[in-house]
């Protein structure tokens, strides 16, 4: 069975029995309703920590108030069963609200109080710019989880990108001595879909037409790889698979992987090729690396 916490003393108590015992503590911070993506990470800690902590809470900071705060999918005891299935050394961390935010957090900006975690020049573009709110709710929780469990490394999706590269900033200008581990994308294994908890939102029409957008991420990694690099061409190849199933598309971007400016062709260091998209009020994400070998 697998040891599941809900305060802060416990997990601390838990960590420095570790400390004493000479094991290394890996992190896999989760906002629950598990799939084969989180699940990935937990292997992927499993193989280099003694032990792993996989955190799981709902972060009401990283929500605007017209999201999906309260309807996002909370499926605890299952989460465990997962996870236990897993047959890895892990404990569960699933904290109520109260003590992650002692002072209290609300969605709304204009009342929040108390302390956050800004990492600016980062936040603002792609995700910052449809979720104004939401690299600083996740920078802030990162750094709080960082402090509750002082992993030696932490694992995260190569799904969010620029979360990967926020959280990279984090690390190094809060002085964290916390290694990062990025975990390629868990696809659907018929159609590619990217893993997503809010893939269970979609509609069964929804569902089918929501892999084109990778259909067209592959169409513009296969441009490159026939020696076209240019912005235009690549983003047009993903418009063009898009298009043909209507979807609403919020944002293709080609961009830098360290700085996340945006880029005229792809540099012999690589690019990233990133990309949201609404079904109805559902709103999903998916990126893929060009040019990297
Ligand atoms: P959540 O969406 O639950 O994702 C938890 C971790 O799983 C993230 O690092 C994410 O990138 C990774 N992940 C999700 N789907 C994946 C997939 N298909 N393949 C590989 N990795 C995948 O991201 C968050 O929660 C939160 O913002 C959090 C970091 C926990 C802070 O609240």
């Amino acid at each position: 069975t697998v040891p599941v916490f809900h305060t802060v003393s416990e997990l601390r108590s838990w960590r420095s029995d570790q400390r004493k015992q000479g094991k290394t503590v890996g992190l896999v911070p989760t906002m629950g309703a598990l799939h084969n993506g989180h699940l990935t990470l937990v292997s992927a800690a499993q193989q280099s920590c003694d032990t792993t902590v996989v955190s799981i809470f709902v972060n009401p900071a990283q929500f605007a108030p017209h999201e999906d705060l309260d309807q996002y999918p909370r499926t605890l005891p299952q989460d465990i069963q997962k996870i236990a299935e897993t047959q890895a050394n892990c404990v569960v961390f699933a904290p109520l609200v109260s003590e992650m935010y002692p002072n209290g957090i609300t969605t709304d900006r204009s009342k929040q109080k108390g302390t956050f975690v800004e990492v600016l020049g980062l936040s603002e573009m792609l995700e910052g710019g449809s979720r104004p709110h939401f690299f600083r709710g996740v920078a802030t929780v990162v750094s709080k989880l960082f402090h509750i469990v002082m992993p030696e490394m932490a694992f995260f999706g190569q799904k969010d990108v620029q979360q990967c590269c926020v959280i990279k900033n984090l690390v190094a200008d809060l002085l964290f001595p916390i290694k990062l581990n990025i975990v390629p994308t868990v696809r659907d294994p018929v159609d590619g879909l990217a893993l997503s908890s809010r893939n269970v939102y979609l509609t069964e029409e929804q569902r089918a037409k929501a892999p084109a957008l990778y259909r067209g991420l592959c169409a513009a990694q296969k441009l490159y790889s026939q020696g076209i690099t240019g912005r235009e061409e690549l983003i047009g190849a993903v418009a063009a698979e898009a298009a043909q199933e209507n979807l609403d598309i919020e944002y293709i971007c080609l961009s830098s992987p360290d700085t996340l400016e945006e880029l005229d062709s792809v540099p012999s260091s690589g690019a990233i090729l990133s990309s949201a998209w609404r079904m109805g009020k559902t709103r999903l994400i998916d990126n893929v690396l060009i040019g990297f070998e």
